[in-house]
């Protein structure tokens, strides 16, 4: 009998601190015996299980091409979760868990696949209560996202009519290749889905630091009078990586860094960090702010000077010997995909005209780090002899984004002693020690709100055009010219500390 799925008596939407559970639901993920669903989203799915935060009434179904039976899955899953949860694996949560684990074998050219899982669903309703609703995770290879959308519109199973409950789909970036394919792809998914349906992951959004950026600047009066350009000089925007591409060749050689992070995760900071304050915290005054945002950035008109590229050679990381890019596994020997990508941008509005924005991200520099770097004017006048101030930089705002989370101050300081030295200093917040409570995994965040139905965290249709908008013009220029190269555990090519140095400033050492 179908268990009774009461409602939850802590929900009471006027307090957001209090938690929220989704309505009973399925989350059937697509490409379930895939990277991300092992590493990322099936752990995210075992951490909310053991906070509380699903429904009695929850099942995850996995679908995909191997032929596996739901204890195979099951099995999977638990491996899964034991490696990659956040939160400790105790197993009495995980039998709980297990029994709303099923596994569903089929390609997504098959039809009769998707038949049986429309049934699945239907016959989970009378098993697991689910009332109709399930949220469709698209974790696999952009190529396939057509077919396997039109395969749901054929099934009936995108339709919330039909269903009773409501449906979700879920798509992993990058949202099409560029701006015509990210159109097609808008088109499709709007004509399948109802558009309020549709979520757009960029788990970078997830973050608790990024979410800080909110509250920095909008819960305190400290920061906004000077977030201008009256008193920034510039910004630094830096995603590095330490790895190389892992097993991802065939993606990665198809998308390169620009794609698979400037144009999302990137200008998504960019669009936090430079938007004005929303009148509210729900999904389209947010999206609002962050589109003005996209829509003001303009691109330097010296590309070859203010946009670079570089794909890395062998070299060495953390005491190892690792490949250069072109002998990495099925790369062909003479791609030209960049794994390291920088630009200049510019934000033609009242608050930012004149400020550049510099963004780069990169594979195989030498260690795992965001941040957002808030450079600051330097004071219109020093009272002091020149050699007093000689080691004082701008003073510096820089949002830790990962790892060591948290936001540091840059300012001068008086060196102890009877002359007069000012000097560089620090002053630290750091997550972990003000506060005891561990933040949740972006995917833990983000799954949970589609569950729940809150898109505030969730690019829509029009910020990915507008940031394809900002990539097509890079894509093009570099589709003629061949990545510079820099050494893997270099902090990328030299073309990219010129393209700073030619503005008189250079890149942080994070
Ligand atoms: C993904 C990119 O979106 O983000 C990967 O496709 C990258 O190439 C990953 O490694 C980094 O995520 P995080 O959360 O580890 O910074």
């Amino acid at each position: 009998m179908a268990p009774t799925v009461r409602s939850n008596p802590l929900r009471d939407p006027r307090d957001r601190r209090l938690p929220r559970l989704p309505d009973a639901s399925a989350l059937v993920v697509f490409g379930a015996t895939g990277d991300l669903a092992r590493k990322k989203l099936i752990p995210a799915v075992y951490d909310l299980f053991n906070r509380g935060l699903l429904p009695p009434g929850f099942v995850l179904l996995g679908f995909a091409r191997r032929d596996w039976s739901d204890g195979d899955f099951a099995d999977f899953a638990r491996e899964s979760a034991e490696k990659g949860a956040r939160t400790p694996f105790r197993e009495e949560v995980w039998d709980r868990l297990a029994g709303s684990v099923r596994f569903l074998q089929g390609s997504f050219d098959d039809d009769a696949a998707f038949d049986r899982l429309a049934s699945t669903l239907e016959d989970l309703e009378r098993s697991h209560g689910i009332g109709g609703n399930a949220a469709f995770y698209l974790s696999i290879q952009p190529s396939a996202f057509p077919v396997v959308l039109k395969q749901m519109q054929r099934t009936g199973l995108s339709s919330a009519a039909n269903s009773g409950g409501w449906r979700r789909v879920v798509i992993e970036k990058p949202f099409g290749h560029d701006l015509a394919s990210a159109r097609d792809l808008n088109a499709l998914v709007d004509d399948v889905f109802t558009p309020s349906g549709v979520y757009r992951i960029d788990h970078y959004l997830g973050k608790e630091t990024v979410q800080n950026l909110f509250a920095l600047r909008f819960a305190n009066n400290l920061y906004e009078p000077i977030w201008n350009s009256q008193f920034v000089d510039s910004v630094q925007i830096t995603m590095a990586e330490d790895v190389g591409i892992g097993t991802r060749a065939g993606f990665y050689d198809e998308t390169g860094a620009a794609r698979d992070v400037l144009q999302n995760h990137l200008l998504q900071l960019l669009a936090l960090t430079a938007m004005e304050e929303p009148v509210s915290f729900g999904p389209e005054t947010i999206r609002t702010e962050k589109l003005k945002v996209l829509r003001a950035v303009s691109l330097p008109a010296d590309l070859a000077r203010f946009a670079v590229r570089g794909q890395y050679e062998q070299g060495w990381l953390a005491g190892e010997r690792v490949p250069g890019y072109l002998d990495e596994k099925d790369i062909p020997p003479d791609s030209r995909t960049e794994t390291f990508a920088a630009v200049r941008l510019g934000i033609e509005t009242r608050r930012w005209a004149g400020v550049p924005f510099y963004l780069r991200t990169g594979k195989r520099l030498p260690r795992r780090v965001t941040e957002i770097a808030i450079v600051f004017k330097k004071a219109p006048h020093l009272p002091f002899d020149q050699t007093d101030t000689a080691e004082l930089g701008n003073n510096q705002l820089v949002i830790r984004v990962q790892p060591d989370e948290g936001v540091t101050l840059k300012f001068g300081s008086k060196v102890p002693g009877s002359a007069m030295e000012v000097r560089d200093v620090a002053m630290d917040f750091l997550f972990g020690e003000a506060f005891t409570e561990a933040s949740p995994e972006a995917y833990e965040r983000l799954i949970l709100d589609v569950l729940l139905g809150d898109a505030t965290l969730f690019p829509n249709n029009a910020e990915v055009e507008e940031s394809w908008r900002i990539i097509d013009p890079l894509e093009e220029y570099w589709a003629s010219t061949t990545p510079h190269r820099y050494r893997a555990g270099s902090w990328g090519p030299a073309a990219a500390d010129e393209m700073l140095a030619a503005d008189g400033r250079r890149w942080r050492r994070p």
